[in-house]
């Protein structure tokens, strides 16, 4: 099984993906977790370079391509043979993220973004993605709890791009049928819940 999770800066995947982690193993299952940007060794320098604040000068085509790159990696070296030993693969961020945050957010073309992650992720496509929505208000309160220091350039960008970026979102929630929408703004524990629901019932299917 392979599990993504999506969904704006701060809106709780991390924490989600590691409870689902422990559920898992706990039921005696082998479980495999990575984050994006990185997740091998050559996709983890590419994850420095990409969210690295003294590349301000980097151009969103660079941006797309690099994250594409780091997950093309990803992909060949660690989920397809990861799923072919019957690893339950549990992905934080994974294409959904560059079509929202390229696409959407950077303004680059659509269809271009989508051709490029479906050449990338080929056979590797998510059975379950869950994004946690969270309204941009919350997105700026919970951002505001972390001092300027600690968020990197993406996060560090204007809030009207995350509005855009939330907007990819709701676009791939309404086309992709692999969607699970989840109210980012209960707490841990409903959540964690409704995912564990949602990944009983795909069990069983
Ligand atoms: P990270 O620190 O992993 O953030 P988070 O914990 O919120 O996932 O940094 C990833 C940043 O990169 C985040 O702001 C989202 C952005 N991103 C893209 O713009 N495109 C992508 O394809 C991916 C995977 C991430």
């Amino acid at each position: 099984m392979f599990i993504t999770f999506e969904g704006l800066d701060f809106c709780g995947k991390s924490t989600q993906v590691q409870l689902l982690e422990k559920y898992f193993t706990s039921k005696g299952g082998n479980v495999k977790i990575i984050r994006e940007p990185g997740g091998t060794p050559i996709s983890e320098k590419i994850r420095d370079i990409l969210l690295d604040k003294k590349n301000s000068e980097m151009s969103i085509e660079t941006e797309l391509i690099l994250f594409s790159a780091s997950r093309s990696q990803l992909v060949n070296e660690i989920i397809l043979p990861g799923l072919r030993k019957g690893t339950i693969v549990i992905s934080d961020r994974f294409h959904d993220s560059s079509i929202a945050y390229q696409g959407f957010g950077r303004k680059i073309s659509l269809h271009f973004v989508e051709e490029l992650q479906s050449f990338v992720i080929g056979k590797a496509i998510p059975d379950i993605t869950f994004f946690l929505d969270i309204p941009i208000k919350e997105v700026i309160a919970r951002k505001s709890k972390v001092s300027k220091v600690d968020l990197d350039r993406i996060e560090s960008s204007k809030m009207d791009f995350y509005k855009r970026v939330r907007d990819g979102y709701l676009y791939l929630a309404d086309k992709e049928k692999r969607f699970c929408t989840i109210d980012g703004t209960l707490s841990i524990e409903e959540i964690h819940k409704i995912i564990i629901n949602k990944v009983e019932e795909l069990e069983k299917a």
